[in-house]
């Protein structure tokens, strides 16, 4: 079966002023699937969401989303039509509690509170009911990034974006940031994910994106890429 796309980004140019990070990009996410775009440190990464979650408008190109073009609204109506946005760095408020800071994720959704979403939530996540009441800066690395997920997952998205959910974290924690990434997919919420850490998010990728220089330069099944010679060599150190 064809799954229909969710997010389909095409031939998009953007960018910061004068200066052009991405060049004719284009990718798509296919409804309830997890797709990862990997690439070094300036890359143009955090660039593509920003300019997907509307925080930048591409020069040129069209965003489309449930087959509707989203390029050159306002980030909130397109969050409001289900995408959410896991800013690289977590951009949790460290004094306010874990319980406050879901709340904020779910602001102009008061729906989802009341549809239970927080029950939901706690359940996928049962370290952060058990801290609810604590400020959230009394959190280890690991559970900050979870909390920043969780809070993502408030408003209900079809689409969940993560910029680099394993940065700075130790290699177990990043297994189980992973973990939850895939229970979330399996509750249907679909992911695009970039990352540095090429490992783990070709390891989990149903499709993935190799963005150099702002440019797409390989793409395939994340699992096919693992196998890859160049992406061995380049990303992974391997011979
Ligand atoms: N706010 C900004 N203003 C100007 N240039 C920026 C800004 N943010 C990022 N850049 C530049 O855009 C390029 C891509 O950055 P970024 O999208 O953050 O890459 P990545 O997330 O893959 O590390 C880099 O050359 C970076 O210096
Ligand atoms: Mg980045």
């Amino acid at each position: 079966m064809v799954k229909m796309d969710l997010l389909k980004v095409v031939r998009v140019t953007s960018g910061y002023g004068t200066l052009t990070v991405l060049n004719q990009v284009s990718c798509e996410v296919a409804d309830k699937s997890l797709v990862a775009i990997v690439g070094s440190n300036g890359a143009g990464k955090t660039t593509l969401l920003n300019t997907i979650s509307g925080i930048l408008h591409p020069y040129s190109g069209k965003i489309y989303f449930k087959g509707k073009e989203i390029n050159g609204m306002p980030p909130h109506e397109i969050a409001r039509l289900g995408i959410s946005h896991v800013p690289e760095g977590r951009r949790i408020f460290p004094n306010l509690s874990v319980l406050e800071n879901l709340k904020m994720g779910a602001y102009l959704a008061r729906e989802n509170m009341k549809n239970g979403m927080l029950k939901k939530v706690f359940e996928m996540f049962p370290i952060l009911k058990e801290r609810k009441n604590q400020p959230a800066r009394t959190l280890s690395g690991g559970e900050a990034q979870m909390l920043a997920i969780a809070r993502g997952l408030m408003r209900g998205p079809s689409l969940l974006m993560l910029d680099e959910p394993s940065l700075g974290l130790a290699p177990k924690v990043v297994a189980s940031v992973y973990e939850t990434i895939e229970a979330i997919k399996k509750n249907g919420v679909s992911i695009l994910l970039v990352e540095q850490n090429v490992r783990y998010a070709l390891e989990i990728a149903d499709k993935a994106y190799v963005l150099e220089n702002g440019k797409i330069v390989m793409q395939g099944r994340g699992r096919d890429l693992l196998k890859n010679k160049n992406i061995k060599k380049h990303y992974l150190s391997l011979k």
